[in-house]
């Protein structure tokens, strides 16, 4: 009796404690964070042609009853990631208000899997394990033109400006790529921490998911899914050790963890990470382990298996030389994802585009492109946009 008076004490103490110590924006969802913040907010659902259900936001300019007019911008975040965080830093520093407040139609994608797309037409993501046997290969394929044909469609314009952070940078060139004509929907993409390579990389967490073992072990335990959310948790670590989360960020992808706004890490973690698939995060740990600078899908390791699939005994390369419409390039010096040396090369091999705006060295790590707390750089992004539209 005593015993159970003391955890009930225990669980009280616990939650009052978070209840009055954490930033409730931490546990707010995207929709009712924007409502909080007094930004008009609706969500919109697409199926792309293989049978995921895709979640769509749509906001418009604080205190507005209406959306803004004019030619739309499509921000697509990136690696085990969400719409939230083009939002989620201190509202005068999150991209994606900045260009609301500004006047831009703002959209913001969500790729398949994550935990605003954790949905398909026949597959349970809980159940069936097919749901997850994905990598950015299919989100290039059939999300990225999925999402971008409903915001077109929508608004009607025919073309917008593509914002892209990371693998939402991949993403976009791979389906150019294939896509050629496609080329002809987008005025401008703008790349945020550019990645076509991560062979230069040096993130402590894509060398740790290199083991083979560790695939094995998933493997064995049945898990198809990562980072699944638990939003409860992350903030209220992050809260009292904000040391140890700011060590996360760096371990992921920055290199010096103070260009990142570490007063705002709480309410980012409860945001970040999102749910993925294995065979995604599989596929980043072959890339980090490429001997030469290539962009290429999924390798199957077995030439037998990507004949069947690819007609090939490896994988088929992407060709960035044929990439021809517009671009800007931002990387950042601290960035151990998006490493200067792999930023150049990809600069080195789209010869054909029409490289509007490039820089290499802005004083950001890869996940400072969402999570700055000095906003100079981002007048750059704002000054290309002003040129296309
Ligand atoms: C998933 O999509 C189906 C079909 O559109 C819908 O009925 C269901 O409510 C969705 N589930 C979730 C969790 O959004
Ligand atoms: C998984 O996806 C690949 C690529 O689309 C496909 O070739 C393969 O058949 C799928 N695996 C299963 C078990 O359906
Ligand atoms: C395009 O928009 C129209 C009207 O807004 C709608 O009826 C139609 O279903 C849309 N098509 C697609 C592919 O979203
Ligand atoms: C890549 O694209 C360029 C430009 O379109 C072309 O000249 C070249 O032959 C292509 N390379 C391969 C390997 O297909
Ligand atoms: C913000 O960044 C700009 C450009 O990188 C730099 O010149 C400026 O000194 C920085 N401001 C602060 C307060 O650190």
């Amino acid at each position: 009796m005593k015993f159970t008076l003391f955890i009930f004490l225990l669980l009280h103490v616990y939650a009052s404690l978070r209840a009055s110590i954490v930033n409730p924006e931490a546990y707010m969802n995207f929709i009712e964070y924007c409502q909080f913040l007094r930004y008009p907010v609706t969500p919109y659902w697409v199926t792309t042609p293989d049978g995921y259900i895709l979640n769509l936001f749509r906001i418009g300019k604080k205190h507005s009853k209406t959306f803004n007019k004019g030619t739309p911008i499509f921000m697509q975040h990136g690696l085990v990631d969400s719409s939230d965080d083009w939002i989620i830093n201190d509202e005068d520093l999150a991209p994606g208000f900045i260009l609301v407040n500004l006047g831009y139609d703002i959209w913001f994608g969500n790729t398949r899997g994550n935990h605003h797309s954790r949905n398909h037409t026949t597959l349970n993501p809980n159940t069936d394990p097919l749901f997850w046997n994905y990598t950015w290969n299919e989100m290039a394929e059939y999300d990225i033109p999925t999402e971008i044909n409903f915001v077109l469609n929508f608004t009607g314009y025919q073309k917008l400006v593509y914002i892209g952070h990371s693998q939402g940078t991949t993403i976009i060139m791979a389906h150019l790529i294939e896509h050629p004509e496609f080329a002809s929907k987008l005025a401008v993409s703008i790349l945020l921490a550019p990645i076509a390579t991560v062979m230069h990389q040096t993130s402590k967490v894509l060398a740790d998911a290199n083991h083979p073992e560790f695939f094995d072990l998933m493997a064995m335990f049945g898990i198809d899914e990562v980072f699944k959310k638990d939003s409860l948790i992350m903030p209220w670590v992050c809260e009292y050790l904000n040391l140890v989360c700011k060590d996360v960020v760096d371990m992921i992808a920055d290199s010096d963890g103070n260009v990142d706004n570490n007063e705002r890490l709480d309410v980012i973690m409860g945001h970040y990470p999102s749910s993925d698939s294995l065979k995604n995060i599989k596929m980043w740990s072959q890339m980090a382990l490429y001997k030469e600078p290539r962009m290429q899908k999924f390798d199957y390791e077995d030439p037998i298996k990507n004949y069947e699939i690819y007609g090939s005994a490896k994988p088929p390369v992407y060709n960035l030389t044929s990439l021809t419409s517009n671009f800007g390039l931002f990387g950042g010096e601290y960035d151990r994802l998006g490493d200067q040396v792999d930023v150049q090369w990809l600069k080195s091999q789209i010869v054909n585009a029409n490289i509007m705006w490039y820089k290499d060295d802005y004083p950001l790590g890869h996940g400072t492109f969402m999570w700055f707390k000095n906003s100079t750089w981002f007048n750059d992004v704002i000054s290309l946009i002003k040129k296309v539209v």
